[in-house]
């Protein structure tokens, strides 16, 4: 099974995979003053977006969001449960993308090991990453990869990074348990540095589905925790 086929069955067995939480990141409240870019050219970037709940939030704010997900059923759940109206054109090379009429979300359509500044349909400085069950999806081997790919995203020194990571103990993956050590090493080569933590309350905002999942594959506690950056 490749990287991507993995992902592919959840979105074919579910309108909403259970990794896809029915609440913001409790942090985000405390965070958005920071991570909305005061200038409004720039955009947030949320990388492996799925359908997430922030991509409306930060919409809703007046925010520029540039999204990227592999699943095509997953950017049209996303326009059709909050009335986006993405309309799609093809992108020679890469796949697609999917705007809005306002063209202030561009959801690109393709794998993000081939996605790069370039791809972008307009020129667009990237003043936040949201980094929410991105990171922690991708298979360990294809960490350094990943990280390659965010360096041409987090050059302006405005830019902000969030950054969501797991404490659990299922022995197994996705989400990939990061060391908060290797993730500020790893940011702190792109000139990012750590100024504010949360710790999350463990299983919170999790269906009870989901929470069965996770009993079943052994876990005793799953608790997210969200990490904030910015360069100097
Ligand atoms: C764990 S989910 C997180 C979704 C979202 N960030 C959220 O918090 O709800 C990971 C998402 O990334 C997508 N994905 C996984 N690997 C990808 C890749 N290489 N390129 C693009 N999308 C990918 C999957 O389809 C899935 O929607």
């Amino acid at each position: 099974m490749s990287h991507l086929d993995y992902w592919h069955e959840k979105w074919k067995a579910s309108d909403t995979p259970g990794f896809h939480r029915p609440v913001l990141v409790p942090a985000i409240e405390k965070l958005q003053h920071q991570i909305i870019p005061e200038d409004k050219s720039m955009a947030i970037f949320i990388p492996l977006c799925g359908k997430a709940l922030e991509i409306k939030h930060f919409i809703d704010l007046g925010c520029k969001i540039i999204g990227l997900e592999f699943s095509e059923k997953a950017i049209y759940l996303l326009s059709e449960e909050n009335q986006f109206g993405l309309q799609e054109s093809a992108i020679e090379g890469f796949g697609k993308v999917f705007q809005n009429a306002e063209k202030s979300i561009q959801i690109y359509c393709g794998d993000l090991f081939e996605f790069s500044k370039d791809t972008l349909v307009e020129n667009c400085e990237i003043g936040a990453v949201i980094d929410k069950g991105s990171f922690v999806a991708i298979d360990p081997e294809m960490r350094e990869k990943y990280l390659q790919v965010m360096a041409s995203f987090v050059e302006s020194p405005k830019c902000r990074y969030m950054m969501c990571l797991y404490d659990h103990d299922m022995g197994r993956g996705p989400p990939h348990v990061v060391q908060l050590e290797y993730a500020c090493v790893k940011l702190g080569q792109f000139g990012f540095k750590m100024i504010d933590y949360f710790k999350g309350e463990p299983f919170f905002g999790l269906s009870e589905k989901r929470r069965e999942e996770m009993r079943v594959r052994g876990a005793t506690t799953f608790t997210e925790n969200t990490y904030f950056f910015v360069k100097n």
